[in-house]
């Protein structure tokens, strides 16, 4: 009895993940990754503060109606996979997020492996990734865009002062529990979670909002 119920259940999730694998696959994004790395690396060595506001600009521009207005938006801390960073989420949905990363002190640790492809522009700073299977590490310094694709790992380390804008691309929600992992059970720093949640919610009612307001428009052209 017991067997049969796990099986299905299996059978179950295995349905579930393959139909999200296949419209992950098909469906069409938002957001392009070339022009997000494009946008960064008109900025690269310069300083972070000023760098950053200029990319918020310029991806308003490309992308209007996408990206969290400045009140919305706050440097958060990420604890996760042994290292600790920072980040400002400025887009999110169950696709797709854009957002800024860094860190001012020397960190590193595992880099999680995600139902996603992860890319980072850097531009201050040095990254330098290990991956699985191999013996040494791989350096990367200001203006490479680093790609992490979905199902691998790496261990990651970064440099004292090094940011970069990072474009994720697959099931979102699934990255969460990495992302929340050490905050829950290690910091137990509940107010950092409750604002990375409340900031992924605004994303995600921005979105929302935004495509019932194309609907209507769509609806009283017809018309
Ligand atoms: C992630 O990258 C892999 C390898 O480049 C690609 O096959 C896959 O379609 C990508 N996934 C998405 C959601 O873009």
């Amino acid at each position: 009895m017991f067997l049969v119920s796990f099986v299905k259940l299996v059978l179950i999730i295995s349905v579930i993940v393959f139909c999200i694998h296949y419209w992950l696959k098909r469906k069409s994004y938002l957001f392009d990754g070339d022009v997000i790395a494009r946008i960064a690396r008109k900025y690269v060595g310069k300083d972070p503060e000023y760098s950053f506001d200029r990319i918020k600009k310029d991806l308003r521009k490309a992308y209007p109606g996408h990206i969290l207005q400045d009140v919305d938006t706050q440097w958060m801390f990420m604890n996760a996979g042994g290292w600790m960073g920072s980040m400002s989420i400025l887009h999110a949905s169950v696709t797709e997020y854009v957002l800024f990363f860094g860190t001012a002190i020397d960190t590193s640790g595992h880099s999680g492996r995600y139902w996603a492809n992860v890319s980072d522009t850097i531009l201050t700073g040095t990254f330098r990734q290990w991956s699985e299977g191999t013996l040494k590490t791989v350096h990367y310094n200001p203006g490479d865009t680093v790609v992490h694709v979905w199902g691998e790992v790496t261990a990651v380390q970064w440099s004292a002062g090094t940011w970069m804008v990072e474009y994720g691309k697959g099931f979102i929600p699934s990255t969460l529990g990495f992302a929340l992992a050490d905050t829950v059970f290690s910091t137990q720093d509940f107010v950092t979670m409750f604002y990375v949640i409340r900031v992924y919610t605004k994303c995600l009612l921005q979105e929302a909002g935004f495509y019932l307001s194309e609907w209507k428009s769509l609806i009283k052209d017809s018309l």
